[in-house]
């Protein structure tokens, strides 16, 4: 079949590399695609937003099935635009109204509240609201969880310990801190624990499958310190999701969403990301997103040993039930290396060099792109480094090894990826 992932980061690189190693696939597009994106397939111009566009090289290119890589598109609503005008192509994703799990956190809230997932005990407040906004916030402990109900770039989240001053952001945010994203504030009690990203392939129908559990890594510096970033690497799987916490995972979040979807006629035909935290044993949600994880899916998808076209077709199509996904037993590392300044502002079209020594590791392409002679970088995040490993020392030893032999101008990356699980 001929596919088009929409997308152009390291997740998209890595869901690209394994869907070229199917036999079910022919011509594989990447809109627009990256650096690295070509030595899976061919890139395209073409911005995934642009309904009309994607629609033509659809056309034009007999595609058989979207994959759509990043929530933007599905919010705006793409799945339902190619429901409607070219029902046999096959999408990979949810419904406008599925993908307002990750649209909309307000949404996300009532939606668990209704289906009896557990998440941290909330209230949502508006301009018109704010005054009782600052009265529940006296009602919480420290800190204080603020967010902003809509899309925000991943920077939406303020957790605050003084109350004073989470009484002025919550302001501030409904003032348009945010945008209209911050119309709506969720404000919510803070969650002790560590936190896993799980992911989920729904059929729609009922069915479903668990990927490789995977943590990442957001903050800037070592030790979980500085600004949050779009995720400095990943590791799966993770030692505390046994068996054990995963049946939990399983009855008490996984089976409610997927029927929960089901029960309020919401279409969903794709990944559902669960963010949780491990609070003394139990899950709980921290958000849900409504596609894979980045830069997580550039170490889970190396620990998936089913075919990942048959799987994600199979999931399209509504009949993900009589399918297998493997999980290889070995560890996965993602190390991701990124612009110096990044999250902050950072140079690009610096020139990488030692990729083609690297020989124990995978590269997924994240901020690169290819001119004549060069590959530079174009993006805060670079490359992530993925390796398996018998172990997680293996891997890291792996991963580390090659990250060593690639060079850029002003690079850095986290030396303790991982080091909070051993
Ligand atoms: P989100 O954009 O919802 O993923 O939030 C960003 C980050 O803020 C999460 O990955 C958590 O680390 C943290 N966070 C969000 N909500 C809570 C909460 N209720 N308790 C503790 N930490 C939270
Ligand atoms: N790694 C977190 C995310 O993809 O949102």
């Amino acid at each position: 079949m001929n596919i088009l992932l929409l997308g152009s980061g390291g997740r998209e690189s890595a869901l690209a590399w394994k869907m070229r190693q199917s036999a079910l696939l022919d011509n594989l597009y990447i809109a627009p695609g990256n650096g690295g994106t070509s030595q899976y397939g061919t890139n395209v111009a073409i911005s995934p937003l642009d309904f009309e566009a994607v629609e033509r090289f659809v056309a034009d290119n007999d595609i058989q099935m979207i994959v759509v890589g990043n929530e933007d598109p599905l919010v705006a609503g793409i799945y339902d635009y190619f429901a409607e005008r070219r029902p046999q192509l096959l999408v990979v994703g949810p419904s406008k109204a599925g993908a307002a799990l990750e649209g909309s956190k307000d949404f996300a809230k009532q939606f668990m509240m209704r289906h009896g997932i557990p998440t941290a005990r909330y209230r949502s407040f508006t301009a018109q609201t704010a005054d009782e906004g600052c009265r529940f916030l006296e009602q919480l402990n420290p800190p204080y969880v603020l967010k902003a109900d809509g899309l925000a770039a991943g920077k939406g989240v303020l957790i605050i310990n003084d109350l004073a001053e989470a009484q002025q952001s919550l302001r501030d945010m409904l003032g348009g801190m945010f945008g209209k994203s911050s119309a709506t504030v969720v404000v919510e009690e803070f969650l002790k624990g560590i936190e896993c990203s799980v992911f989920v392939l729904t059929d729609g129908n009922g069915g479903y499958r668990v990927l490789p559990v995977a943590k990442d890594y957001k903050r800037i510096g070592e030790g979980d310190t500085g600004l949050n970033t779009g995720g400095m690497g990943a590791v799966s799987p993770v030692p505390f999701a046994d068996d054990e916490f995963m049946e939990k995972v399983r009855t008490r979040i996984i089976e409610p969403t997927v029927n929960g979807l089901i029960a309020d006629g919401i279409t969903y035909r794709g990944f559902i990301f669960l963010g949780l935290i491990n609070v003394e044993g139990n899950p709980m949600v921290i958000e849900y997103n409504v596609r894979m994880g980045d830069p997580e899916t550039e170490a889970v998808m190396l620990r998936i040993d089913s075919d990942l076209v048959a799987l994600m077709q199979a999931a399209a199509s509504g009949n993900l039930a009589d399918m297998e996904l493997r999980h290889n037993p070995a560890t996965a590392v993602t190390v991701m290396m990124v612009s110096g300044g990044y999250p902050g502002d950072y140079e690009k079209g610096k020139e990488i060099t030692g990729l083609d020594t690297v020989t124990d590791s995978i590269l997924f392409h994240a901020g690169t792109k290819a001119t004549d002679n060069a590959t530079v970088t174009s993006g805060g995040r670079v490359i992530a480094v993925s390796s398996l490993g018998q172990d997680m020392d293996q891997a890291l030893a792996r991963s580390y090894a090659s990250v060593a032999k690639i060079d850029f101008d002003d690079k850095y990356f986290r030396r303790d990826i991982g080091c909070d699980l051993k």
